[in-house]
């Protein structure tokens, strides 16, 4: 079980024992792009379910979790009260949106920065302002990265930005917030309280840093309560019981989650809140599949 391909980048590397690896799972969304490219090139060495693709795992993990946690990391680091601030979120992916309805929740000014033109018209839809990062760099009181890419905010978009505004991430690593660009526009740099480092700028400006641009949600708080990540955990026992069974049948490719075990996921995870729900009618199973009637 991985977070982030890095066990397999080791065995990869190392290559000990990975004869006698059958089979793993991917917990991440960046872990997952990295195993599509290993498989791509033909070296990924034993087959991987992609847990981060099942339904039960981003629609709630990625969006609710990190949504939530993300937000929490922000205020138990300054205390800031978030309505009326502009807080700016750049990638509107499954994090990204989950961080962005909780701020809209507290009452910010949310602005979306994205790559994607599909994700960037959904999000105008859902009723957020959405501009470049260097317009947004202009008017943000807060930014935080959810793009699992590098450099997302960096020299140019500092520059930009007012005094006072804070920097975070929950996207990959610390390497969302180009710390390289930080250090070397700033002219002084002092933690001002736990997990918040202020950069002077030569320019005056002071940009304050949550938990050195580390995932925030773990940096300054404790991460996706542990009633999201049961459906996570649910996928990856249940994936790699499949792998038991079935890894033999598999090449070294990166798989979905089988859809009975997502759908098992979210009949357990209903089941455990007491909720039913209706089941079809055979009457109503017939004609939802039906090309002959209701058309
Ligand atoms: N903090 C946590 O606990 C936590 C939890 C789950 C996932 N993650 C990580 O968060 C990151 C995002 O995950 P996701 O599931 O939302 O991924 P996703 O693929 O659904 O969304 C990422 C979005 O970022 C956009 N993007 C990429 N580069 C960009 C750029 N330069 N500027 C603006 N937008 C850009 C993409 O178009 C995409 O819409 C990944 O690295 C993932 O591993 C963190």
């Amino acid at each position: 079980m991985d977070d982030g391909a890095d066990l397999v980048t080791e065995l990869h590397k190392s290559k000990k024992n990975i004869e006698k690896i059958i089979g793993g799972t991917e917990e991440t969304t960046t872990g997952v792009v990295r195993l599509r490219s290993m498989a791509r090139e033909g070296v990924l060495m034993y087959p991987i379910i992609a847990v981060n693709d099942a339904s039960t795992k981003h629609f709630f993990d990625n969006r609710y979790g990190t949504g939530q946690s993300t937000l929490d990391g922000i205020i138990r680091a300054t205390n800031l009260l978030i309505a009326g601030r502009t807080f700016v979120v750049c990638g509107y992916g499954w994090c990204g949106r989950g961080i962005a309805m909780r701020a809209k929740g507290f009452g910010a000014n949310v602005v979306i920065c994205e790559v994607n033109p599909l994700y960037a018209l959904e999000a105008v839809m859902d009723g957020y302002n959405v501009m470049k990062i260097s317009e947004a760099a202009k008017v943000g009181d807060i930014f935080i990265t959810a793009t699992g890419d590098i450099n997302v905010l960096r020299r140019e978009h500092f520059a930009l930005m007012k005094d006072g505004v804070i920097l975070a991430n929950s996207g990959h690593f610390n390497v969302e917030i180009s710390l390289p660009d930080l250090d070397s526009l700033a002219i002084s740099k002092k933690e001002i309280r736990e997990n918040v480092e202020e950069y002077k700028l030569q320019n005056g400006k002071r940009l304050y840093l949550l938990g050195e641009g580390r995932l925030v949600n773990l940096a300054c708080a404790e991460g996706h309560p542990a009633s999201v990540m049961d459906m996570s955990f649910a996928n990856q026992a249940l994936c790699v019981e499949h792998l038991v069974r079935h890894a033999k049948e598999l090449s070294p490719q990166v798989y979905g989650v089988p859809k009975d075990i997502d759908e098992q996921v979210a009949r357990l995870k209903l089941a455990s809140m007491g909720i039913t729900i209706d089941k079809l009618t055979a009457e109503q199973a017939k004609y939802i599949t039906s090309w002959e009637e209701g058309t």
